[in-house]
């Protein structure tokens, strides 16, 4: 296996697992399909803000995965937490590969100066838990209900990992 950044010929195949993921998964709180035009504009919004968008393949070329990080909140004084998110498709789960492509948001943080990472996740998702807590991610928060999906209520837990012991930006530049 191995991970590199994606490039917009991946674009199709991202879309491919996003949208499977939306079908059956209650990883993802939307019963929306995306269209490719959406999900490309999603890529170029993302690279073109120096985001990484990195995707695992195997030998053949064939896409496993992939992962990505963008803003957690819109605000400035947000600007050093950022919120990611890792999807396996069902043939490759349970091999290393999201266990790698989130070591490799983790370390493509850490050179940016992301601050910490946030990771939002259905409390039912006991493997995507498991896979944050491998890495050193804490449970920080938990939001009963917050959404549904499937015609049930889901809680949302919220898992976090400090990457830097930087001190907090000066007074005046959460503009
Ligand atoms: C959650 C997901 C990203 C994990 O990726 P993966 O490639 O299947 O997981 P890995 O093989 O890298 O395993 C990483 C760790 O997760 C845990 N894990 C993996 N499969 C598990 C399972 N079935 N049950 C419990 N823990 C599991 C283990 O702690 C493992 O680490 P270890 O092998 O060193 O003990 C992947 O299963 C996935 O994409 N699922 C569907 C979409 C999704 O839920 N995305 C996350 C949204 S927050």
């Amino acid at each position: 296996m191995l991970l590199r950044p994606a490039t917009a010929d991946d674009v199709p195949a991202l879309l491919d697992i996003h949208n499977d993921a939306v079908r059956r998964l209650a990883a993802i709180w939307t019963d929306k399909q995306e269209t490719l035009a959406e999900r490309q504009a999603w890529f170029h919004g993302r690279t073109g803000a120096g985001l990484p968008v990195i995707v695992a393949v195997d030998t053949a070329g064939t896409i496993l995965g992939y992962g990505s990080y963008g803003p957690f909140r819109a605000k400035e004084g947000y600007r050093l937490t950022m919120e990611h998110s890792v999807y396996v498709t069902d043939a490759a789960q349970g091999q290393g590969v999201g266990k790698a492509l989130l070591q490799r948001l983790i370390d493509e943080a850490k050179a940016s100066g992301v601050h910490v990472l946030v990771g939002a996740i259905d409390a039912e998702n006991a493997t995507s838990i498991a896979l944050h807590a491998r890495l050193g991610f804490e449970t920080t928060g938990r939001l009963p209900q917050v959404g549904f999906k499937f015609g049930r209520w889901l809680d949302l837990v919220l898992m976090t990992l400090i990457l830097d012991a930087a001190p907090a930006p000066a007074a005046g530049t959460a503009v």
